[in-house]
């Protein structure tokens, strides 16, 4: 399958901005296709950007069939791209699809779209310190019908803009909130996909907690209300003794975080030690206190590596570090971004160069 390009002259393209800040900018282009059933993904193609038609009834602005995903193009010093990982990036996209009952993709057809997309819009590859592009491909139910039940046609598409850090704290350290009445996802639902629902159910929460000062909301397991799962927007780590890395198990209602999988990867190789384990609540409250616990970080393809300065969690409201960045945070943060924008050797084969 080829894509039909459609691009804008020169003269009528956009301009990067300066001042970023997390998904506010979108580059010239957007990448569609769409699907029926019988007929399979057609009319590939990249175009100027444009808002999408709808007919009112199409099933994903009722019944929220919709699947998304999120992954980063960076600027390297030679003025060349790269781009993270993009095929673990499309497979979960295909299993997100699988679980929300929607047509997977060709994967390398989705990262060549990708890589296109890119090299067409690569003006809008920010050159700054900690900017990227940020690419969002999305897939959407289209079929206008009120009858509840998986659609027969689908829209695809990628988007892309230039971001900063996803943090007004940048690299200092954010307040976390635990929840203690609302519940994420649970196992056996879709917290393990990443469809808009679990976004949607985590904002009433993040309201409450925007409005006592913290900027995310951790969230526990939803059957016994006692193990951590993970923060709104990115996976979690604890780091003990400043030297053990401990991060909740998979259990089907967390998201498999790349950006977890590469630290899990990659920090053995720098003498830290890694552990998958279900984390209580309590016990890690208690360690934190206790100062066994040195270090918290959150990861994720927007947040990067964010330390968390302090935690919440019913009456116990206790500060990390000093509400310092941290050393493991740091060294992992700049050991992941070298490779990311091509400093550093890329010694796993993550980097696709565009
Ligand atoms: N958890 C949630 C809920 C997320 O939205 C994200 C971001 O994508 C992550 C974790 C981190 O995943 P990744 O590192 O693949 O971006
Ligand atoms: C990402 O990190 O790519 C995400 O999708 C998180 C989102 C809330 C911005």
């Amino acid at each position: 399958m080829t894509i039909d390009i459609h691009t804008l002259p020169e003269s009528e393209r956009g301009t990067c901005p300066t001042e970023l800040g997390f998904g506010n900018h979108f580059s010239d282009h957007l990448f569609t296709q769409r699907y029926d059933e019988g007929k399979g993904w057609h009319d590939a193609a990249i175009k100027p950007f444009h808002n999408l038609t709808l007919h009112p009834a199409a099933s994903v602005l009722h019944y929220g069939q919709e699947i998304f995903e999120g992954l980063k193009a960076y600027r390297r010093a030679d003025g060349g791209v790269n781009l993270f990982r993009p095929e673990q990036n499309a497979l979960r996209f295909n299993r997100s699809a699988q679980r929300m009952v929607m047509p997977e993709v060709d994967i390398s057809f989705h990262v060549e779209a990708i890589r296109q997309l890119v090299e067409i819009d690569d003006s809008w590859v920010p050159n700054q310190e900690g900017a990227s592009l940020y690419i969002r491909p999305a897939m959407i139910a289209t079929t206008p019908r009120l009858g509840l039940g998986a659609a027969t046609s689908y829209l695809h598409f990628v988007m892309a803009g230039p971001v900063g850090p996803y943090f007004k704290e940048g690299f200092n350290p954010v307040s976390v909130y635990v929840s203690d009445t609302c519940r994420r996802a649970v196992k056996g639902g879709v917290g393990e996909a990443k469809t808009g629902g679990n976004y949607a159910a985590s904002l009433y929460m993040s309201e409450q907690a925007a409005a006592k000062g913290f900027t995310q909301v951790l969230w526990l397991d939803a059957v016994e209300g006692r193990f951590i799962e993970e923060v709104g927007a990115m996976n979690i780590c604890f780091v003990y003794d400043n030297q053990r890395i401990v991060t909740p198990t998979l259990t089907g209602s967390i998201l498999a975080g790349i950006t977890r999988d590469s630290i899990l990867t990659l920090a053995p190789t720098l003498g830290y030690e890694i552990v998958e384990e279900r984390l209580d609540i309590n016990t890690v409250m208690n360690d934190i206190g206790t100062g066994k616990i040195t270090e918290v970080f959150g990861c994720g393809t927007a947040a990067v590596i964010s330390p968390v300065g302090r935690l919440c969690y019913r009456d116990a409201d206790h500060t990390v570090n000093n509400m310092q960045a941290g050393p493991v945070a740091k060294r992992l943060f700049d050991e992941l971004t070298a490779i990311q924008y091509g400093r550093g050797g890329d010694s796993f084969g993550w980097v696709v160069e565009v």
